[in-house]
Formats: C-alpha cells, structure tokens, sequence
C-alpha cells in the first residue's frame, strides 16, 4: 500500500456521520495519504445486537494504531455501555490530551490563548474503588502509580517535544496529598531530566486555577492527575469558546483515538447544521501525530482564515452555512 496509512474512521451516532463526512473530504483535499477502514461502534451497533463497540473496531485500532472516532450516543439510567468508556478500558487510553487554542473570529473573552492540556486518564479517583464503610461513611480511594504516571508523564514531554512546545507543567496537590500527588509529581521531576531542551515546572492547581482566569495565555503544556484533568480541561475549553469547538485525542500504549469533545447532538442530526470544527481540530491532533506537521497546519490556517471571514459559518456561529458549505469554504481556502 505504499506510505499509505490505514486509519480506523468510526462514524459513530447522530451527527457523527455527517461530520465524518466533511472531515474526510477536507483531509482527502491536503492530499495526505490515508485508507480509511471504517467501523461502526456506538448506539446503532449496540441495538443492532452487535455491541457497542464490536471486536472487529477494536481490532482494527489495534491494528492501525490510529482511529478518528465520531460522537457515540450513549442512554441515561440504563441500556449499554459508553462506547467510550468501552474503548478507553479494552485499549488501556492512558493519556487524553486536549488542546485549548484561541481560534480567530471565534470571539471569547482572551485572544491568545495556546495551551494542551494532558491528563491522566486511567487512576486517581476513577480506578473506581469506592466503599461505604459505614451507614453514613462513604470512602474513595484514589490511586496513583509510579508507572501509571511515569507514561503520562512521557507522553507529554515526547508531545511537547514534537510540537515544538517550550514548557511543561505538571499539575498537583503535593503540599496536602503528600503521597499520591508527591508520586505524580516526583515521576514527573524524574523524567524531566532526559528533556532538558523543555522546561519543566509545577504548580499546585488551586493556584493553577487562579491564574488560568487571570492570565491563561502563558501556560503551555500542562499534565495532571485524572480528576484535576477533567476539571481543568474543560476549564481550558470554556476559556476559547466551549466545548463545542473543542479537539481532543486518548492515546494508548497500542492505539490512539482521535475525537471531538461534543456528543451526537441528536437534535440537529440528518438536518446537514453540524459543525464539523472539534471533529476537525482532533484530525489535525491525528496528523501531528502521524507526523503530518505541514499538512496539519495548512488546515488550520484555512479554518482560521474561514472563521475570520466569517461568510461560511454554521448555524451555532451565528451563520447559515450548512455542514458541507462549510467544509467546502475550507478546502478553497487550502486550495489558494
Ligand atoms: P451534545 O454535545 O451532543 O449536544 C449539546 C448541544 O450542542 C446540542 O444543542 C447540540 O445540537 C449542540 N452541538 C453539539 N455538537 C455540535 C456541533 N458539532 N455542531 C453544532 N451543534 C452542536 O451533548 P448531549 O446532548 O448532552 O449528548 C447527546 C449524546 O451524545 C448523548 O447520548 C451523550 O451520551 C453523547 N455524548 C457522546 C460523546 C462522545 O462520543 N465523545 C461526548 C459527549 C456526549
């Protein structure tokens, strides 16, 4: 197959497919070479008694090593699992890494805000331990590991160094978790010293928080342990315009699933309104990653520039675009 690379595409539920859709023609139009091999996973799998996300998609990530994931609807109060939880479990996604980027046109109250958040995705409080010790006494427990945070830790200062970021932040509560947060942050001290090129700091997330608000524009790349990481990512994601907008990527030890932030959005799904731009911005995450640097960034500075001219917006930017209109006023822009 020559340098093509195989990428599992899920098109997933409501409007994943139509997202998919206009995701796929943008990259086709850099010219990058990919074969997508498409799977289905999500809602209209698990009804079809085919599982929420089949072996056949889990074996094709592992396979591919890459997959672009769209929206997977999950129910409330019953019926099947989360296709994500589903996938993050069986191909152990240790790592999610959320970019928080400032996009031109898109008005929030900071302009120049860059930052990727990595947060631990596998222990802390959600390794799930959690007890009633008494009646009225429930106990937590949260875990943290020398191994667990020594491969996030890695992943993000390898990230930083590809992307040419310049600093990382490890984010903690060592001064009262002595123990488990002083664990996160010593693997982190302990890794820094083979990336000398970047430089390290940390800083306790209280604080963190404080001047996320204040002055969010000098952070770089930040890791944290799991539930610090859930908080302050969509912290990050309000600050450049929600969640709507927002890219995001689980990286594994043997795969790396690509996503947007949002869900299926069942409400305006098969009506050709959604905005194809978090699912978009976590193709972009892909390239990168594949080490598709150039192809990567032209496709973000056509969607800046389409965002700025702001002709060709979706509804939800105050537009009349349709979902393909849209993609279709990116590929001009790539095309000049
Ligand atoms: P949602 O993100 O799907 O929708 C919230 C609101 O944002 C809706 O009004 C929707 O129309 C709008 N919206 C979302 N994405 C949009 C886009 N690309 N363009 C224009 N408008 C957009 O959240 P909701 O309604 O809470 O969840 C719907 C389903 O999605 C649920 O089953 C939920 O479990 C699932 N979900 C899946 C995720 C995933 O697969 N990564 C993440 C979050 C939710």
């Amino acid at each position: 197959m020559g340098n093509r690379q195989r990428v599992t595409l899920i098109p997933g539920d409501g409007i994943g497919p139509e997202i998919s859709d206009a995701v796929t023609k943008i990259l086709a139009a850099t010219g990058v070479e990919i074969e997508w091999e498409t799977h289905e996973g999500g809602e209209a799998s698990a009804l079809a008694g085919r599982g929420v996300m089949p072996d056949a998609t889990i074996e094709s990530i592992a396979r591919n090593k890459i997959s672009l994931k769209g929206p997977t609807t999950t129910p409330t109060g019953g019926g099947h699992q989360s296709a994500n939880v589903t996938l993050r479990k069986r191909l152990d996604l240790y790592a999610n890494v959320r970019p928080a980027k400032s996009l031109p046109g898109y008005k929030t109250r900071f302009d120049n805000i860059d930052m990727i958040i990595v947060r631990e995705n596998t222990e802390d409080t959600y390794a799930g331990v959690e007890h009633m010790v008494a009646p009225n006494v429930a106990q937590c427990l949260k875990l943290i590991t020398w191994e667990g945070s020594e491969r996030v830790a890695r992943y993000a200062f390898e990230m930083a160094r590809k992307l040419k970021r310049k600093r990382v932040t490890c984010v903690h509560k060592a001064n009262i978790h002595k123990l488990s947060d002083g664990l996160f942050l010593r693997a982190h001290e302990h890794v820094a010293k083979e990336f000398s090129d970047l430089k390290f700091d940390s800083i306790i997330v209280d604080n963190l928080c404080m001047q996320l608000v204040t002055r969010p524009e000098e952070f770089d790349v930040l890791v944290l342990p799991n539930l610090y990481g859930d908080i302050v990512s969509d912290l990050c994601a309000g600050l450049v315009g929600g969640l709507g907008v927002a890219p995001g990527a689980n990286i594994g030890a043997t795969g790396a699933v690509f996503e947007a932030v949002h869900g299926s959005a069942p409400d305006i799904a098969g009506k050709g309104l959604a905005n194809p731009t978090a699912l978009l911005l976590s193709a972009v995450m892909m390239l990168q990653h594949m080490g598709e640097l150039e192809k990567a960034e032209r496709i973000e500075k056509s969607l800046q520039a389409v965002l700025s001219e702001g002709k060709n917006l979706t509804r939800d930017l105050k537009g009349t675009a349709g979902t393909l209109e849209f993609a279709d006023a990116i590929i001009a822009k790539m095309n000049k």
